[in-house]
């Protein structure tokens, strides 16, 4: 597989890609109430994201496939203009224990961190999924919250994270002008972070 990856909003024809990935995730699925992958779970969280601000975003390898799903919030959650939060991240099964996951993670971070008025990324994570706990701890999200029953009927715990500013600007290396409507961000962004092991580029 190359080390590179790409983020970007799901287009209306990947639908089926998206419902594939909900399918290789349906080990996480099930501590949840719907352990069942379906369009209608889809479209629900598409629309759910879409009603908060959110960008709800493909990963895709460089070969053009579908590999997970973020879906975040990248400011203004619920009306806190210095707040953002990540909704969902989910990497299909055969995918995982790679460092895609912490990729990503840090990715949508260096976005988020583009507007300089964001300093907390907020997080939920149900309580039965350990391995889960473990990954957003180690990537510096404290539990302050919970546990707490939601309206879907799961249990979560409440992550934050607070941001410190970065040392220094971040370069952009390309810039490319594009509608960005679906996030109802102002990104013009088209440039590529590196992790450990991955060049992530996004295409929001
Ligand atoms: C939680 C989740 C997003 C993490 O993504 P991931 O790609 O599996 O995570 P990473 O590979 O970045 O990190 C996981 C582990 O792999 C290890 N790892 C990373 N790269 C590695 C490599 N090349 N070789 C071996 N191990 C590696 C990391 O050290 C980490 O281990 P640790 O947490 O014990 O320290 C993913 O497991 C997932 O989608 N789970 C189902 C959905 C879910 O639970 N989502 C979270 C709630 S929204």
């Amino acid at each position: 597989m190359s080390d590179d990856l790409a983020i970007r909003p799901i287009a209306d024809d990947d639908l089926d890609a998206v419902l594939d990935v909900y399918r290789q995730c349906e080990d996480f699925l099930a501590l949840g109430p719907v352990p069942d992958a379906s369009l209608t779970m889809v479209l629900s969280d598409i629309g759910l994201s879409q009603a908060c601000g959110g960008c709800y975003c493909g990963i895709y390898i460089m070969d053009g496939r579908m590999i997970g799903i973020v879906d975040y919030v990248p400011r203004n959650y619920e009306g806190d203009p210095r707040a953002a939060y990540i909704a969902l991240l989910m990497i299909a099964a055969p995918f995982r224990w790679r460092g895609i996951g912490q990729a990503v993670l840090e990715a949508i971070e260096k976005e988020i961190r583009r507007d300089a008025q964001v300093n907390t990324i907020l997080a939920g994570l149900q309580v039965n999924n350990p391995q889960a706990i473990h990954f957003w701890q180690r990537n510096g999200y404290r539990i302050v919250g919970g546990p707490e029953l939601m309206p879907d009927r799961t249990t979560v715990y409440h992550l934050r994270k607070d941001l410190t500013p970065p040392s220094a600007p971040e370069p952009c290396t390309h810039h490319a002008a594009r509608d960005s409507s679906r996030c109802g961000a102002q990104y013009d962004t088209h440039h590529t972070a590196r992790s450990t092991q991955y060049a992530v580029k996004y295409e929001v």
